[in-house]
Order: C-alpha cells, then sequence, then structure tokens
C-alpha cells in the first residue's frame, strides 16, 4: 500500500516522501481495519511534521505517516466489534497513519457515516467541528457570566467560518479579523452581518473599538499568535480573556509585556489534542454533534480540491497559497 512518511521533523515539502509499506496486520479485537479513501491535510497536521517548538528534534527509529482525520471503508472487523461492518463507510478521529491507503483503528473512533453524506464532506467531518465546540466550550468557561464581545483572529480559516455560523446561530457579538482587504471582501460576503476588518488597514485597531463598541473585546478567540498576541491583548477589556489554539503567524510576545497582572488578563491555550479526555458519554454527544452539522450544512466544510496521495507535494503548496478558500484533501482509490 502506499503512505506518505517522514523519518525526522522538518519542513513537509522537503521530509515527506511517497513510500510502498506493507499493509497492517489483521485487525485485533476491538480493531477494524479501514481503506482510506479521503483525509484532510489541517495546519496542525503540518506543524505536526514540522515540530511543535520546544518538542525534541531528530531521525525516528520507524518512519511516521502524517494525519489523525479521514473517511473509507471498512474492510475488515476484529472479534467483538459489533457496531461496525465490512463495506460499511467510516470517518475516524484521532487515529495516526490517515496519509496511508490502509489503517487499524480501535472501534470506538470509527464512526458510520450519515446516509447521503459525500466523500469530501465525511473527510472532514469531525477535526473542524470538534475544535469549534472545543472553542466554543473555551469561551463559555470565560464567560462566567460576563458577557461581552468576542474578537477573532483568521477568520475566513475553515474553523472561523463555523465560529461565524455558529455566532449568528446562538446570537455571540463576533467581530472577525482578517490579514487581508480581499479576505474581508470576501468574508463580508459570506457573513454580511458581521463586522469584518482587515489588518491590512491602517487604523484596524480604531476599527475593532469602534466594533467592540468603543471598549474593547471581552474574549479573543486566536489562531495567530506571534507578534500580533501583543496587539490582540491590547485589545481586551480589563479582565478579558486570550483564547490561544493556533500558531499561523511569525515572531513572539513576551509574556510580561502584555500587562497580565495589572489588567487581570487571562491567557489560555486549548486543543483538540485533549478531546479524548471527555468521557466516552461526551464524545458520542459531540460526534453526533459533527455528523447533524455535516448533513445539514455541508457548505461549512469546504473543500478547496483534492489531489491523489502521489501529488502531495503540489497538494501542500496548495495548502500553503493565502487567499485559499476550504480545506485540501488527499484522495487514494477504493482498491
Ligand atoms: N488547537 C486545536 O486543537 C486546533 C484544531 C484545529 C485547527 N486549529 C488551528 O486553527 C487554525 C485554522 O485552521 P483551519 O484548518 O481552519 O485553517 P485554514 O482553513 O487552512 O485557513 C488558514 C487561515 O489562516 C489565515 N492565515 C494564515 N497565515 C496567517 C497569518 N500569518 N496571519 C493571519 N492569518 C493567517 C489564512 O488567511 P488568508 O485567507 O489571508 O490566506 C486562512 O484564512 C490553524 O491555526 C490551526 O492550526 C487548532
Amino acid at each position: 500500500m502506499r503512505a506518505i512518511t517522514y523519518d525526522q521533523h522538518g519542513e513537509a515539502g522537503q521530509v515527506l516522501r511517497l513510500s510502498e509499506r506493507p499493509a497492517p496486520a489483521a485487525p485485533a479485537a476491538g480493531q477494524v481495519r479501514v481503506r482510506v479513501l479521503s483525509r484532510p491535510i489541517h495546519p496542525g497536521d503540518l506543524a505536526g511534521v514540522q515540530g511543535f517548538p520546544g518538542a525534541p528534534r531528530g531521525r525516528f527509529a520507524t518512519a511516521r505517516v502524517p494525519g489523525l482525520e479521514g473517511m473509507g471503508v471498512v474492510e475488515t472487523v476484529g472479534e467483538g466489534v459489533r457496531e461496525l461492518l465490512p463495506g460499511q463507510r467510516v470517518a475516524f478521529f484521532p487515529v495516526p497513519g490517515a496519509w496511508s491507503e490502509l489503517l487499524t483503528a480501535p472501534a470506538e473512533l470509527v464512526v458510520p457515516l450519515p446516509e447521503g453524506l459525500g466523500d469530501e464532506t465525511a473527510a472532514l467531518m469531525l477535526v473542524n467541528p470538534l475544535t469549534l465546540l472545543t472553542l466554543l466550550r473555551a469561551v463559555e468557561d470565560a464567560q462566567r457570566g460576563q458577557a461581552g464581545p468576542l474578537l477573532q483572529t483568521a477568520a475566513g480559516s475553515s474553523v472561523g467560518k463555523l465560529v461565524s455560523a455558529a455566532a449568528l446561530k446562538h446570537g455571540i457579538p463576533l467581530v472577525n479579523l482578517v490579514r487581508s482587504t480581499s479576505g474581508a471582501q470576501t468574508l463580508r460576503q459570506r457573513f454580511p452581518t458581521l463586522p469584518t476588518i482587515s489588518t491590512a488597514d491602517a487604523d484596524w485597531r480604531t476599527q475593532v473599538r469602534d466594533a467592540t463598541g468603543g471598549r474593547g473585546a471581552q474574549f479573543v478567540l486566536d489562531a495567530v499568535g506571534g507578534s500580533l498576541t501583543g496587539e490582540l491583548a491590547g485589545l481586551l477589556v480589563d479582565g478579558g480573556t486570550l483564547i490561544t489554539y493556533g500558531q499561523l503567524g511569525s515572531g513572539s510576545t513576551p509574556l510580561e509585556s502584555l500587562g497580565l497582572t495589572p489588567r487581570a488578563l487571562t491567557v489560555r491555550g486549548v486543543s483538540i489534542g485533549r478531546w479524548m479526555t471527555r468521557t466516552p458519554e461526551e464524545r458520542a454527544e459531540d460526534v453526533a454533534f459533527a455528523a447533524r452539522l455535516a448533513a445539514t450544512a455541508p457548505e461549512l466544510l469546504e473543500v478547496a480540491a483534492a489531489y491523489d496521495l502521489a501529488d502531495f507535494a503540489q497538494a501542500i503548496d496548495h495548502v500553503r497559497r493565502p487567499g485559499r478558500s476550504g480545506t485540501v484533501l488527499l484522495t487514494s482509490p477504493a482498491s
């Protein structure tokens, strides 16, 4: 079978390669073997290949395969698996090795697909909707009875659009921030009633203050970080909370410069990597939410383009194109 592999951390374009590998062993008890048909390239997948800041780097004894999410067809089931059958279309997360044609997964992490859901939407069904839930919970935790304006960065991202749709649905006063004038125009067309501001405008900070009633934001959902962090802290009201969940930007901001103590600010990181700490019942509810969202609003799980596994280098170039809308998929044939 084919797989994309890497044997050391580094720039994805340099360390990833297409490899031929033996098919995984037959599934053990409680496992299923899935033929993977489609999987997304998430920013986090590329960050994992690059190596997260502070984590040790070096060559691995065994080559690794990126990816934790995807969709496909169950080939065989191990002993004791009752809920899944060979031939069934499924999505999975978090299962390491999604960028390979076959994988073995614990049955509890494999979800039967709703009737009529297309392969492309199914490939994206879990990570971004579960991230949305994680972010909304973080905002709810931070509220503690103090409702107020929410500012989000990278608002044109796939996750950002889910946040916009949720804000409209739940009446959350959201202000969107993007990095370009064209990105702002595109997002305003999609969500005309939400204020959308571009950091390319010289007066963007004033625009944010005006859009948040002159006081600033009570909460920030930030996927950019780096040198923008200090600016975002400056746009929070005293007592406000900065929730960080991505590192798309460059540079850094010293913690001491944020005025955390005199301004009683909170900075909090959230990650879907903690999702497995939820109880099985809570995870089942979250997955049901994701499946409902995929079935009723597939336009919120937008696909930018699909490439065969062998064309992974072009796919990664596409991921890095500024102004891209939607997620890039890697596909492989059904047999
Ligand atoms: N913590 C978690 O558990 C978790 C889970 C899922 C996703 N995430 C994070 O969520 C973020 C969005 O993911 P996604 O899959 O939705 O992304 P995506 O669809 O690939 O979109 C990326 C967006 O980021 C913008 N962007 C890229 N570099 C930027 C920069 N330097 N400054 C400002 N904006 C920049 C792009 O703007 P243009 O349109 O201008 O190119 C684009 O709108 C990523 O940081 C990802 O790592 C975190």
